[in-house]
């Protein structure tokens, strides 16, 4: 396995791949990783020739207030996980090899999309992460690339992307990886204390009972979404940013759930924001 520092570098690699017929896939990650970035590696590794991960904090998806700062890193265990699960190349740049100073490009989806959900308390991360996707895009010029379901709007707006933009590429929805008490996995789980970490088990706990709610045969939005908030306004260190029923693919708000909406939550467990979700099938 390689590690590049360097846009060059990576544009190298991949043109000699390309020129013996292998297929690249493309994982971009924050770093910091966990079994949910394994598994997308992991998916990547058996649907592709070769596999690039990236693993870049990328400073224009946060808002000055966020975490950019506090963000947990670690280089030299992700390069082992990424080498366990049988990447090929890690491109790991700085800011300054991917954002000139005077750098005044974005991609931004203008309609409401990026507004919805996570958009509301974060105007212009979805921005951030469009710019970034679209140059790592260009950089290593992937057949596929793969995204968790776990943020669920950031895939769906990803796809939006591609689509709009004619990327001509394969995005795969990869499923949530959870603790095995159900917390979803994330690189900010680090952030919490024991006491918090179990009350951030009234998220994992909320989408069980919407989906029990749903499989009893409920259409009803508001029933659905008030029972869901209810059992998280019981946990006294949660406090709800948001929980919603929306559209899968255009994250419109939906007053009665049918297949492919999905049911999304934003929840504060002391200052960490954290984030989890189903689609109804
Ligand atoms: P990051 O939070 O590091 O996540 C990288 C990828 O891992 C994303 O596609 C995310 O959905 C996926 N992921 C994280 N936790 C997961 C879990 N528990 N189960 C399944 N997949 C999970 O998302 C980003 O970075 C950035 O916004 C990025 C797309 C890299 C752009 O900077």
């Amino acid at each position: 396995m390689t590690v590049a520092t360097k846009i060059s570098e990576v544009r190298q690699q991949v043109k000699d791949w390309k020129r013996n017929g292998l297929t690249v896939g493309l994982v971009p990650t924050m770093g910091y990783l966990h079994e949910g970035h394994a598994s997308l590696i992991k998916t990547s590794v058996e649907h592709c020739d070769k596999t690039v991960v990236s693993v870049f904090l990328n400073p224009t998806q946060f808002a000055p207030n966020e975490d950019l700062e506090s963000y947990p890193r670690d280089f030299d265990n992700d390069k082992k996980l990424c080498e366990e699960m049988g990447a090929d190349l890690v491109f790991h740049p700085e800011v300054s090899e991917m954002y000139d100073e005077d750098s005044s490009t974005f991609v931004e989806i203008l309609s409401d999309m990026p507004k919805q959900l996570c958009g509301k308390t974060r105007p212009i991360h979805f921005r951030g992460v469009c710019t970034v996707v679209s140059k790592l895009f260009n950089i290593v010029t992937p057949d596929r690339a793969f995204f968790g379901e776990k943020d669920a709007q950031q895939l769906a707006i990803i796809r939006k992307m591609v689509k709009d933009m004619s990327y001509g590429i394969e995005i795969i929805g990869c499923p949530i990886v959870r603790e095995s008490d159900g917390l979803a996995k994330s690189s900010r789980n680090t952030y919490l204390s024991d006491e918090e970490r179990k009350a951030a088990l009234c998220l994992s706990k909320a989408v069980n009972l919407g989906k029990e709610i749903i499989a009893n045969g409920e259409k009803n939005a508001e029933t659905i979404l008030s029972k869901m908030k209810e059992l998280i306004n019981a946990e006294p260190l949660a406090k709800i940013d948001y929980v919603e029923a929306v559209d899968g693919v255009t994250m419109n708000p939906v007053k009665e759930i049918k297949e492919n909406t999905l049911v999304a939550m934003a929840v504060y467990i002391g200052k960490t924001r954290l984030i989890d979700n189903f689609s109804v099938k």
